[in-house]
């Protein structure tokens, strides 16, 4: 079956990835889209199929199909799915990305419920974890209180960046919840989100020798 191929085809691909934007990654993803698609009614293989290839043309990961989306169009096809259904899976991959202030809000359904379940996999405990996994992998310091935070960044400025791990709390994560797109997401983000304010805050306490 198609979905399991695809579970198969993103394992492969990124065996070698320990950044955050690992198999793991994609197979929560997987999950919590289709939670949403669920609740919200939305197509749940257009859901699933593209939850699972939604990180396979990634920008980090493969600078050169990323434009095309090359990976996840030959995969689609040699698995003999229709043009049509492999143009809306493309779109909704399309539209996912956070990109500071040029986000964009998904064309479909399907592609709501998709972004809110990428969205929802950076904020929370998991959501802290990949944030300091990131950091470390990029030989960021996780606190600097002399270097403040940079809000409403375009997507140039956002991925040329260089910042605190802290700091992405206030120049991403802590904006997530807001950006949510359907009812079903918005409800598990705000847990998610004073989970994230509450680790925050200790963290400072911590950090200043108050507790
Ligand atoms: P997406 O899955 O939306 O494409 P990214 O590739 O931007 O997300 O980031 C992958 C993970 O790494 C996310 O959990 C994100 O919060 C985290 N991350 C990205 N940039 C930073 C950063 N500058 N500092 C800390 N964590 C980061
Ligand atoms: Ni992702």
């Amino acid at each position: 079956m198609i979905i399991e191929k695809a579970k198969e085809y993103v394992k492969r691909v990124f065996e070698s990835d320990h950044s955050g934007h690992d198999y793991f990654h994609t197979i929560r993803v997987y999950k919590m889209a289709t939670h949403i698609a669920m609740e919200e009614q939305a197509d749940l293989y257009l859901v699933q199929l593209a939850a699972l290839l939604h990180d396979v043309d990634d920008i980090k990961l493969s600078k050169e199909t990323y434009h095309n989306k090359d990976n996840a169009r030959s995969f689609l096809k040699e698995n003999h799915i229709e043009d049509l259904v492999i143009e809306k899976i493309i779109m909704i991959i399309e539209d996912i990305s956070y990109r500071g202030s040029d986000s964009v809000v998904p064309r479909s359904l399907e592609g709501m419920c998709v972004q809110d379940a990428d969205r929802l996999d950076a904020i929370g405990a998991i959501g802290i974890a990949r944030a300091f996994a990131y950091g470390g992998n990029h030989n960021r310091v996780m606190h600097d209180p002399t270097c403040p935070p940079t809000m409403d960044m375009n997507a140039e400025e956002y991925h040329n960046h260089v910042s605190t791990t802290i700091n992405h709390f206030y120049e991403k994560l802590f904006k997530l919840r807001g950006l949510m797109n359907t009812d079903t997401a918005k409800k598990i983000a705000l847990q998610r989100d004073r989970y994230m304010k509450e680790y925050i805050s200790v963290f400072m306490d911590e950090w200043d020798g108050v507790r």
